[in-house]
């Protein structure tokens, strides 16, 4: 079953086109990596897809329904949630009270609110830093809390972007490792990620975007001997796949 279909999505900004006539699908219970070189496109790809962002042509279709129109709080209601590449917790606010926030798109009631969350943080490993203000916590913890606050909203699609951006090694493997346990219980994924190996490790299947366009789409060993893929990262600053 096919839970998002993006056809000839298009963005432009003035005169750059950001995002040139896309094709992505996601199906259910499938895990999509969205990689390319810096710049390409794939953020802004993530903001139309969740209606922060007002497409300039194409589809967008999510089990079924379109999403173009749709206010952001809409989609997400829908099933379909996002983390930001640059996380902006309520920096007063505890780690508890911010996943609470995105437990409301579930339910109207406080105490309800406060379980759901309170799960959530345990099950990415903050249940020792609940009660602590946002503005505390690591950047490891606040790449964890920008997660359980989209977890929180109890998505059947969740779109993570970058959340790996900046950790060490073993942070890096501790989110890998949760990736895995969100996808065994039932949520697909759309993700982008710079960390190559773990883009490779995770991905059931890699699209490449290079100025906005897809240059390759396919398993993940086969994407990464793609010629005009290898050419595209060599062309830029980033590391060869
Ligand atoms: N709001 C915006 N206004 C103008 N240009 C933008 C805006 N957002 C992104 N861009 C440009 O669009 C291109 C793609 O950016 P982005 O989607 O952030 O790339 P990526 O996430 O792949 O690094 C870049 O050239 C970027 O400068
Ligand atoms: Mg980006």
């Amino acid at each position: 079953m096919i839970l998002l279909e993006v056809e000839r999505l298009t963005k432009r900004f003035g005169g750059l086109l950001a995002v040139d006539r896309l094709d992505l699908t996601v199906r259910a219970n499938e895990i999509v990596g969205l990689i390319g070189p810096n710049g390409a496109g794939k953020t802004t790809v993530f903001h139309l897809i969740s209606g922060f962002h007002t497409p300039t042509g194409g589809t967008i279709r999510f089990k079924g329904h379109s999403l173009l129109g749709r206010r952001p709080h809409q989609i997400c209601r829908l099933g379909l949630a996002r983390t930001f590449q640059i996380v902006q917790p309520f920096a007063e606010l505890s780690a508890l009270e911010n996943v609470m926030i995105g437990a409301f798109n579930r339910t109207g009631d406080v105490e309800h609110a406060r379980r759901l969350a309170s799960e959530v943080l345990e099950f990415v490993g903050l249940g020792g830093t609940r009660d602590a203000p946002a503005r505390h916590l690591t950047l490891a913890q606040r790449k964890r809390l920008e997660l359980a606050r989209a977890l929180a909203t109890g998505p059947e699609l969740l779109l993570l972007d970058e959340v790996m951006a900046g950790l060490n090694p073993a942070e890096i493997e501790h989110v890998i490792g949760l990736i895995r346990n969100i996808h065994a219980r039932g949520v697909s994924l759309l993700i982008i990620e710079h960390v190559m190996q773990a883009a490779m490790a995770l991905s059931h299947r890699l699209v490449v975007l290079h100025h906005g366009e897809r240059i390759a789409e396919g398993a993940p060993d086969a994407v990464a001997r793609d010629p005009r893929v290898v050419a595209a990262y060599l062309g830029s600053e980033e590391t060869a796949p």
